[in-house]
């Protein structure tokens, strides 16, 4: 069964991947429970898929197990919701010996995350992803938070679970756009990692099953690898980790353009890589070598995004507003090639403004041709 530890100076811990695995999180409870009690956090629309099955092969009978269920929205990541968790947890007496179980998506593992690292000091809590972004990104690393009418994860803390699950037999019930969503995380490993990663990620999608378990399961443990070994140098995101920005300073753009939720995150991350990759082109005058493989898979991937008008003057606006508020030159990861990431500022807004174009042609020409699947 893969499994990949993420190796900090304060605490270790592994995380398991695996299809159809829950003897291993039997394991890891009865390993970290003991006699304490375990507060079980769900997602809703995962519960209603997959709670009551689950519940049902955990090896819980002689624990105390006391659960909630969170709405499943990005409005849950709210001081309103994380109210409610803390009134919960205080009225249910917890300990600072307990564990908390977080099964959902980001929204979920990011928000239960926050209640643990904030009440009564810091509790322990375990992380069970059951999207692929969950999966790939936002359960491994330890950012915790909620969002603020003024923005997304204004509010947070770094708190590293003690263990995280995951079980990709949950994510055959996600939406073909949330299976998209992840992919755009995984692209971003893609050209992150190099030739490693493009070459089984380019055979998964020729294969024109977006749901391969075992492929999964592999294309998980590398992302997760790789996440782990930036997280292991760069804990507290002042150094490399900025590295796993690639497409984003492009894709939180397009999403603030649009109106959040017009597109989902990693749909714009797809965008935001292929902006990047032209950025890094026009920069080199094209001199970039070795990226047709990696944009072939990029470009395969744009024709997942469905169809939308984005203005580049509005984009470019918005990327200025966060230069703004971030009080520093706007930086961008870029690749030398696949694998050789780097950190690039100080960059004309012409040629910005260009790599965008180029990117929305590209866009406007096959985005959305492949955007929907026959069974899902
Ligand atoms: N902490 C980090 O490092 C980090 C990294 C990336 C993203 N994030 C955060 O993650 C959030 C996005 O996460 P997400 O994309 O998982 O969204 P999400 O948690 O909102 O889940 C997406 C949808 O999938 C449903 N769902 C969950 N599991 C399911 C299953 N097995 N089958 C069917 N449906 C299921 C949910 O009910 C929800 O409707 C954002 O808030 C983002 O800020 C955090």
């Amino acid at each position: 069964m893969p499994r990949v530890n993420v190796r900090l100076q304060a605490h270790s811990y592994p995380v398991v991947i695996g299809a159809d695995n829950t003897g291993q999180l039997n394991r890891l409870l009865l390993k970290f429970l003991g006699s304490d009690r375990l507060f079980l956090f769900y997602d809703a629309g995962f519960y209603a898929l997959h709670g009551p099955a689950l519940r049902s092969r955990l090896n819980l009978s002689d624990k105390c197990v006391t659960e909630m269920v969170i709405p499943s929205s990005e409005k849950s990541k709210s001081q309103a919701i994380l109210k409610r968790i803390y009134d919960f947890l205080i009225c249910n007496r917890i300990s600072r010996t307990d564990l908390i179980l977080a099964c959902g998506g980001g929204v979920t593992t990011d928000l239960v995350g926050y209640a643990a690292a904030t009440t009564l000091r810091g509790i322990r809590w375990a992380a069970v992803p059951t999207t692929l972004v969950g999966m790939v990104d936002a359960a491994i690393g330890g950012k915790t938070g909620i969002n603020h009418p003024q923005g997304k994860n204004l509010i947070g803390a770094f708190w590293q679970p003690i263990f995280v699950h995951e079980d990709v037999t949950f994510i055959q019930t996600l939406t073909f756009r949330q299976m998209v969503a992840g992919l755009g995380e995984i692209l971003k490993y893609c050209g992150l990692i190099g030739a490693a990663m493009i070459a089984p990620f380019s055979v998964f999608l020729g294969q024109d099953d977006l749901y391969r378990q075992k492929d999964l399961v592999a294309l998980i443990r590398l992302s997760v690898r790789y996440k782990a070994s930036i997280v292991e140098r760069d804990e507290r995101d002042s150094s490399v980790r900025m590295l796993l920005n690639f497409g984003h300073t492009f894709a939180h753009a397009i999403e603030r353009t649009l109106g959040y939720g017009r597109l989902l995150h990693g749909e714009t991350v797809i965008l935001g890589i292929l902006a990047a990759l032209e950025l890094g082109d026009l920069r080199r005058a094209g001199t970039v070598r070795g990226l047709a493989g990696y944009r072939k898979i990029v470009e395969r991937s744009v024709a997942f995004v469905p169809r939308r008008r984005i203005n580049v003057t509005s984009v470019l606006d918005a990327i200025a507003q966060d230069k703004k508020r971030r009080g520093t030159d706007q930086k961008y990861v870029l690749l030398a090639r696949p694998g050789k990431p780097f950190i690039a500022g100080s960059i004309d807004r012409r040629l910005v403004r260009k790599a965008l174009e180029r990117m929305l042609i590209f866009y406007k020409g096959h985005g959305g041709t492949n955007a929907h699947h026959p069974d899902r």
